[in-house]
């Protein structure tokens, strides 16, 4: 494991960019596991501009991301499939069908995560995997629990998570309660794996997963 400095948001963001960029250059057909929430905002306007610029192509890129919200159709303004797009995708010449998303409308959970697992075991893997960090230390939407998960699952969110998404939504009714998130396992087998964090709030937590014990307890400390 390799600790990065940054100096603040904005330079951790160009940073990690760099690193993904570095991936798609020298593995251009590359499987990208990316991630939602505002830590990885900036690291995709980093991206876009590096496009824009030139010096990246995502033609032949594949992506998966981590989690989406139970109940929420593809489309919908808080849904993940539409943060990705908004954020990354329409900016960047990745191909429509090139990235997935678990579906939040899936009519059966567990087929959804027998299908998103499939999904990710035909593209052979992830070779990088972007992870932002929870307040509980929740990566992907696995919160804190008694074993590590191992594939795609469907999650109960804390009340903590809960109240941390809450600033996207107008009322607590709205906030869904449940997500699709892979699991632990597959994260894990992501041949190399960068995880951002930024901000005071996040400091303890941080502290907790390098130096603490290995545990479910705080997911992130694998
Ligand atoms: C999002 C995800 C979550 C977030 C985490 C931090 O796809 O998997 O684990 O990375 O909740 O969110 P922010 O970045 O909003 O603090």
């Amino acid at each position: 494991m390799r600790i990065i400095k940054a100096k603040d948001y904005n330079d951790m963001s160009r940073k990690a960019a760099n690193i993904i960029a570095a991936q798609v250059i020298m593995k251009p057909d590359s499987v990208l596991g990316l991630a939602t929430g505002s830590t990885p905002i900036g690291t995709y306007k980093h991206l876009i501009s590096l496009y824009q610029a030139g010096d990246l192509d995502f033609s032949e890129i594949r992506t998966v991301n981590l989690d989406e919200y139970k109940g929420l159709p593809k489309g919908n303004d808080q849904s993940y499939d539409y943060f990705m797009k908004e954020n990354l995708f329409k900016h960047i010449n990745i191909k429509e069908e090139n990235s997935y998303i678990p579906d939040g409308m899936a009519e059966d959970d567990e087929e959804e995560c027998r299908r998103y697992d499939q999904l990710i075991d035909s593209l052979k893997g992830v070779d990088l995997q972007l992870l932002g960090i929870g307040l509980n230390g929740h990566i992907g939407f696995n919160e804190p629990n008694d074993v590590f998960s191992k594939g795609t699952n469907l999650i109960k969110l804390t009340e903590s998570t809960i109240e941390a998404n809450s600033r996207f939504f107008e009322s607590y009714d709205d906030i869904p309660k449940y997500a699709f998130t892979m699991g632990i396992k597959s994260i894990m087998q992501a041949r190399k794996i960068l995880l951002c964090v930024s901000g005071k709030s996040k400091a303890e937590i941080l502290k907790e997963s390098i130096e603490g014990p290995i545990t479910p307890q705080v997911p992130a400390s694998i």
